[in-house]
Formats: C-alpha cells, sequence, structure tokens
C-alpha cells in the first residue's frame, strides 16, 4: 500500500455528469475520501444513460466515479437539508457542478457555506463564469467546445466537410473537471496558511479557451502579419486570410514545425492506418534518409523550412509514397531510429489493448458488484511515492446507512430518514 497524500480530505462530491465527476475522481485516486451525494431513487443520470447491460450502472458511470462512497440524499427535503449542512461543517471541500443558481435555491449560496464552515472550499463548473453575459445558460461538453474557441479552430475550411468540428476529446468536461482540481488543491494549501475556505469556480468556457492558446497567439499573429505561414492555406490559398480570423487548419501542426497525418499500407481498408508525421527543423537532413532522399538534403528548394513552405504538402505526398507499403507500425519503427517525431494512430481498440498502457496503469480493470468488472481509464499522472489503486464505483446509495452513522445519526434516525424518503 502506497502512501495517499490526500487521505482525511473530505470531500463532498455534489457532481453529476463528467466535469465535476471526473475532477473528484481523480482527487479520489489520490486519497480523498469522496462521498458523492445522489438524488435517491435514480442518482446520477449517467448511471442510466447509454447502458451495454441492462438494469446496471452504465460504463459512463463506473468511468467516472470510482474510488467513491455514494450517499443519496433528497435536498430538497428538510431532513436532507440537514444532513447535507452537518456535511458541511465537517467537510473540507464541496465540488459541484449544477446548472446556474442551482445551489442557491438549494439553500445553500457561498455566504450560508461559510457561515457554516469557513473553512470549506466550494468548487464549482459552470458553463460561463460569474458576471458573464451567459452566465444563465446550461452548457454540454459541444456547447462548451463552440464557445471556448476549439470548433472555429478545427475542421477543414474548404470541401463538404468545411465549418467548425468538435473533437471527441472532452475539452469541455474532463478538462474542466483537471482546471477544477488544480484550483481546490491551490485553496487547500492556502487553507493551510490563512484558515479560511474560498470559492474556486472554472467555467467550462475558459477551460476550453486555456486549451487554444496557441489559436489566440495565430489570432494575435494574424492581425499583425495578415497570413499565418504554418497553415495550409499558405501560400496558395491566401484569401483565407483576408477576414483576419484564425482559419481552420486541418491536421497541421499547431506549433513552429509543419505536420500532417499521413496514409500507410492498408489505409483503403482500415481507417486508422495513419501516421502523425512531422517535419522538426532541424530534423530535415535524417528525414531525407529516413524516406530515401538524399537529394534533398542539399537542393534549395528543401534546406529551410522557409524554402520548403510552399510545397510542403508535396512533400508529405511523397512521404506517404514512402509510407505506401509500410504500415503504420512499420512506420514508426523505421522513423524512431532517426528521431522523428510521429506515432501510429490508434484506435479506441488497440488503445483498450496496449499492453503499455496496461502495464503503466493507464488503462485498469476494476471488480464491480454488478458488472462483474470493467475496464477504465486509469490514472494519467504517475508518481514515484503513490500507486494509484483504482476501486469499483459505488451502487446508488451502497454507503448511505455508513455515512449517516458516522456523521453521528443513530439507527432510529437513519430509519426515519428512510421513511421520510430524504435518503
Ligand atoms: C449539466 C447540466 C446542463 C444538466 O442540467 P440539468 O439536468 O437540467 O440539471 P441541473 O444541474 O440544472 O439540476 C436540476 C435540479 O436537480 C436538483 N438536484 C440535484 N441533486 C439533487 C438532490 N440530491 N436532491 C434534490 N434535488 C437535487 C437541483 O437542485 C436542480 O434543481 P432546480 O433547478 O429546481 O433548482 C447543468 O447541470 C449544467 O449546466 N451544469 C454546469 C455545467 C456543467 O457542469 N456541464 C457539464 C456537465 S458534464
Amino acid at each position: 500500500m502506497s502512501n495517499k497524500p490526500l487521505k482525511g480530505l473530505k470531500i463532498i462530491d455534489f457532481t453529476h455528469v463528467q466535469a465535476g465527476p471526473a475532477c473528484t475522481q481523480m482527487l479520489a485516486w489520490f486519497g480523498a475520501d469522496v462521498i458523492k451525494v445522489e438524488r435517491p431513487g435514480s442518482g446520477d443520470v449517467t448511471r442510466s444513460q447509454l447502458r451495454d447491460i441492462p438494469n446496471v450502472d452504465a460504463l459512463y458511470f463506473t468511468m467516472l466515479n470510482s474510488n467513491k462512497r455514494s450517499l443519496t440524499l433528497d435536498t430538497k427535503k428538510p431532513e436532507g437539508k440537514a444532513v447535507l449542512e452537518k456535511m458541511i461543517k465537517e467537510s473540507d471541500v464541496l465540488v459541484e457542478n449544477f446548472g446556474p443558481g442551482a445551489l442557491d435555491r438549494m439553500g445553500f449560496s457561498w455566504e450560508r457555506i461559510q457561515e457554516l464552515n469557513p473553512r470549506l472550499i466550494l468548487a464549482s463548473v459552470k458553463g460561463f463564469s460569474d458576471g458573464h453575459e451567459y452566465e444563465d445558460l446550461k452548457v454540454y461538453e459541444n456547447v462548451a467546445q463552440c464557445a471556448g474557441g476549439a470548433a472555429s479552430t478545427t475542421g477543414w475550411w474548404k470541401g463538404e466537410q468545411a465549418g467548425p468540428m468538435i473533437s471527441a476529446a472532452a475539452l469541455g468536461d474532463t478538462n474542466t473537471g483537471m482546471h477544477l482540481a488544480i484550483g481546490i488543491l491551490t485553496a487547500y494549501i492556502g487553507r493551510q496558511q490563512t484558515g479560511k475556505g474560498q470559492k474556486v469556480a472554472v467555467a467550462m468556457q475558459d477551460a476550453v479557451l486555456n486549451l487554444c492558446r496557441v489559436k489566440m497567439r495565430d489570432q494575435l499573429r494574424l492581425d499583425n502579419l495578415g497570413f499565418l505561414e504554418e497553415y495550409p492555406q499558405y501560400p496558395h490559398e491566401m484569401e483565407a486570410f483576408a477576414d483576419k480570423v484564425t482559419p481552420r487548419g486541418g491536421n497541421a501542426g499547431g506549433g513552429g514545425q509543419p505536420g500532417w497525418i499521413l496514409k500507410c499500407k492498408g489505409w483503403q481498408t482500415d481507417p486508422n492506418a495513419y501516421i502523425y508525421f512531422t517535419v522538426q527543423g532541424h530534423a530535415w537532413e535524417p528525414i531525407c534518409d529516413a524516406i530515401g532522399k538524399p537529394e534533398w538534403k542539399t537542393d534549395p528548394a528543401y534546406t529551410t523550412p522557409k524554402a520548403r513552405q510552399p510545397h510542403i504538402m508535396d512533400i508529405f505526398g511523397t512521404i506517404e509514397d514512402w509510407l505506401k507499403d509500410k504500415t503504420k507500425y512499420e512506420a514508426v519503427n523505421i522513423l524512431r531510429k532517426f528521431d522523428i517525431p510521429c506515432a501510429p494512430v490508434f484506435s479506441m481498440k488497440e488503445l483498450l489493448h496496449d499492453k503499455s498502457l496496461r502495464k503503466s496503469g493507464s488503462i485498469v480493470e476494476v471488480p464491480h458488484k454488478e458488472r462483474g468488472s470493467y475496464w477504465t481509464v486509469g490514472s494519467p499522472i504517475k508518481f514515484s511515492d503513490l500507486k494509484p489503486e483504482v476501486t469499483a464505483s459505488p451502487l446508488l446509495g451502497e454507503h448511505t446507512d455508513e455515512v449517516l452513522a458516522e456523521l453521528g445519526y443513530n439507527k432510529e434516525q437513519i430509519a426515519a430518514m428512510h421513511a421520510a424518503k430524504a435518503v
């Protein structure tokens, strides 16, 4: 058993769906005592959404709520409110991601929470920040990707697929939860200095925007220069920059080195027979050697990034030609010897069965009372003195009586709460 640094940190997990649960799950992996508070009877909506086995918690729930305990509580009933008040008095953090104003309407405004426990850290996810002109909106993942700049800068700028595009990665949900976790730990360290809790808020729009930093950089460069030299539109489609709005760049690299997704052997039938290939400026000579084009090392049309850029797509075409008889794995095995930044495009199926990911604990199998077991994504953060152990997500209300007893309620009081349907 490794040391768990967050042991003793008591968290009221008043979250649902993905953004909040991803945050509290991570803190639970690192040792926090996370008590998920759920509506009696139904619980977190993800328990029943997109089920793969009838009447058993869906994977959406199990994969976002491991290592937690579950308490059912109707916080709109007086008995439920009283329990939540007691929990607030005895906990370190309350995390919530309800729609705007829901916690206030329930009677737990920030002012009231401070009265109950001035040491408590209140951590919230909302779609937009406090005071924002859209602060009243409810927000889900894709809405946040649109509001935070990811959708307008992702996808194709021409052709049938042109238009804003959503990423499959949870830039709005889990990403916001990760930002919130950093905020919670910061407020916790702050409390060790001041003795006071504080309110920590992360808006999904802001968390997406924080990941779109380089696209904001491009907007600022575009304002100054009128074009973006590393975009695939440069220099043949300069009209793409005419409105001085950061265009979509397809699969182009976002940094100083051009890159693209290239076809490998079998792409005609395998939708993921591709690699990502990066042309690092200082690695040009090894690239020429790797792909059998030594003459490019001295040809002035190829020797500098500036000289290559006007025909970079032709260069990628030549590399694709070289890739024709190589699988994505064979290609990477050759390119790695030349120190070229590249990787296969992995499917979810490949990732699920990946030996390295299973060995490192990034993909783990977790025993579960009703499912038998489930596979999930483990901690992406690795420590030298902590090996996060992923344990099952709780059944709905599995720990209700246990948590109530810990709060000091006796058997009769607990029975009365059940009778009143408050738990
Ligand atoms: C995700 C979201 C769109 C879902 O909206 P929703 O399903 O309509 O749910 P809400 O969060 O608004 O909550 C609905 C109600 O349930 C109530 N509720 C929740 N848990 C309860 C409990 N244990 N007991 C009693 N009532 C409860 C809330 O108080 C709220 O009541 P009210 O609106 O009457 O005041 C919304 O919660 C939201 O915008 N959250 C913030 C942004 C966010 O995190 N989005 C990403 C989710 S992955």
